[in-house]
């Protein structure tokens, strides 16, 4: 590395990423301000302006009485929740802070195995002892979705005693499963239900778009305003509903994991992206969804291509979808995901927002414009032409990790003297740490579980193929910490 004090490597990066003009198939929404015309406006053109601290009169986070307690209030009476909380570490702080609030050590917590790593945190602060439900999978498309309601009964049934339930509403492919359903069994047991809506704030703004959690009568809701509701990234929010947590509790949990220095810059875009919702939300959404639905449409036509729509839905797992979210199985093009993706960015400036394996994820949202899903399009058709090796499908890799015997809490090994070693060597072992398929961010293996024979062939065969699995350390990248016996 150069270590010249005059180079700023990030600043530089960001200069040219953003000279080389991509077309924007990805998040935040908010694209570069240009959503939210308030940060173009001459009192918010200079955004450095906007950057100032709990003065008189700016109200303060940690106990907010004024303008900030106004802006939480215009939020809750927008998302019909009874509190609203505005969050400066993303839906990760809100879904930590959510978790220790309701679990003490050794309260279990049911979970969908296939929820995002964020849940980690709050499962390390709190000590839960997590209980994975199994998500549905969907064998075309290689992801899984949502729990079906009867893994639910079944998984409340044997853990009568637990604390609550997370689930994530939509997934990261914009599938959700029956929620209001799911909500009403957890409740029959007077368990609270909490929702990951990472990528759901906009839902309650158009009828096209799946049943937002609230409205499935949720307890508890975290939104990452900046996905898709326009804010600045980082910026999210956090609903309550209902009185089956304790709202003094939620709030000392975010005084516990929030900065006390809170930006003011993200706390502003949360309340101007709040009032460009409330005011223009469903005719924005009609543009966005009019460029989704064509776009999908001349995608579809593209030889060897799939996208995940209506006739992908089981009812189980997959009940509604969003279809701003174009998911494109390249799998009858012989190409992974990630060569599909290299290929759009590196030869037709097309940006989307991520791949797996089989698929493209596009997302047009707020600052998605007709011509950025027109150079989709093209690249898309151009691959076709130019690289695609039709009838040659990509051999198939399993889709979800093997199960695996979990012999401590993730605290319990978090804690717990650990030390390096080789993928190889490891079997038997207890993992100290996670393993993380990212994206989506979806955890393999958890802190406190075995590393089975099955687990370790499974981790091998994704690093072999360069699936991007993360958390491996040592120059190999081929190490990683478990449990000292
Ligand atoms: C399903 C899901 N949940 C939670 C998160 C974390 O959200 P944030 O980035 O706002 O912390 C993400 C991030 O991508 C996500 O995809």
């Amino acid at each position: 590395m150069n270590l010249d004090q005059k180079e700023a490597p990030l600043f530089t990066a960001l200069t040219r990423y953003i000279a080389k003009n991509y077309a924007y198939l990805h998040l935040p929404a908010h694209r570069q301000g240009k959503v939210l015309s308030e940060l173009l406006s001459p009192e918010g053109k200079s955004l450095l302006h906007l950057d100032l601290t709990e003065l008189p009169d700016l109200d303060d986070l940690y106990y907010p009485q004024e303008a900030i307690a106004w802006a939480q209030d215009l939020a809750a009476a927008l998302y019909k929740a009874s509190q609203s909380f505005f969050l400066v570490n993303g839906t990760s702080g809100g879904i930590q802070a959510l978790i220790l609030s309701l679990c003490r050590p050794g309260n279990e917590l049911l979970l969908p195995r296939n929820c995002h790593r964020a849940v980690l945190g709050g499962l390390i602060l709190s000590g839960a002892k997590p209980v994975y439900l199994q998500p549905v999978i969907n064998q075309e498309f290689g992801f899984a979705a949502s729990i079906a309601p009867e893994e639910l009964t079944r998984s409340l049934k044997e853990h009568q005693d637990c604390r609550g339930l997370l689930l994530v509403h939509p997934t990261y492919y914009g599938v959700a499963g029956d929620l209001a359903r799911l909500t009403a069994l957890a409740h029959q047991k007077n368990k609270p239900v909490l929702i990951d809506e990472a990528h759901g704030a906009h839902f309650p703004f158009h009828p096209v778009l799946p049943p937002d959690a609230l409205s499935c009568d949720a307890d508890a809701v975290v939104q990452s305003m900046h996905k898709l509701g326009g804010s600045l990234t980082q910026s999210s929010l956090l609903h309550l509903k209902g009185r089956r947590l304790t709202s003094y509790r939620v709030a000392d949990s975010l005084r516990l994991l929030q900065t006390s220095s809170p930006s003011y810059l993200l706390m502003a875009s949360l309340d101007v992206a709040r009032r460009q919702m409330a005011l223009t939300g469903h005719e924005l959404l009609n543009q966005v969804l009019e460029i989704a639905f064509q776009a999908r449409d001349e995608i579809s036509k593209i030889s060897g291509l799939k996208i995940f729509g209506a006739e992908n839905l089981d009812y189980l797992g997959a009940c509604f979808f969003d279809p701003t979210r174009i998911v494109i199985s390249v799998k009858q093009w012989g190409l992974t995901g990630y060569q599909a993706a290299q290929l759009l960015s590196s030869a037709y400036r097309v940006q989307v927002e991520m791949a797996d394996y089989y698929n493209l994820v596009a997302i047009v949202s707020l600052g998605s414009t007709r011509e950025d899903a027109q150079a989709l399009v093209k690249g898309l058709s151009e691959i076709c032409q130019k690289e695609a090796k039709i009838n040659q499908p990509l051999p198939d890799v399993p889709l979800s990790p093997p199960s695996v015997p979990a012999r401590l809490t993730p605290r319990e090994a978090w804690f717990a003297p650990n030390r390096l070693v080789s993928l190889k060597e490891s079997v038997g072992l207890i993992s100290a740490q996670e393993i993380t398929l990212s994206p989506p961010g979806i955890p393999l293996l958890f802190p406190g579980e075995e590393i089975t024979i099955e687990m370790r062939d499974y981790l091998g065969q994704l690093k072999k193929i360069n699936i991007p699995v993360k958390g491996f350390t040592g120059p190999q990248k081929d190490k990683l910490q478990v449990i000292k016996s």
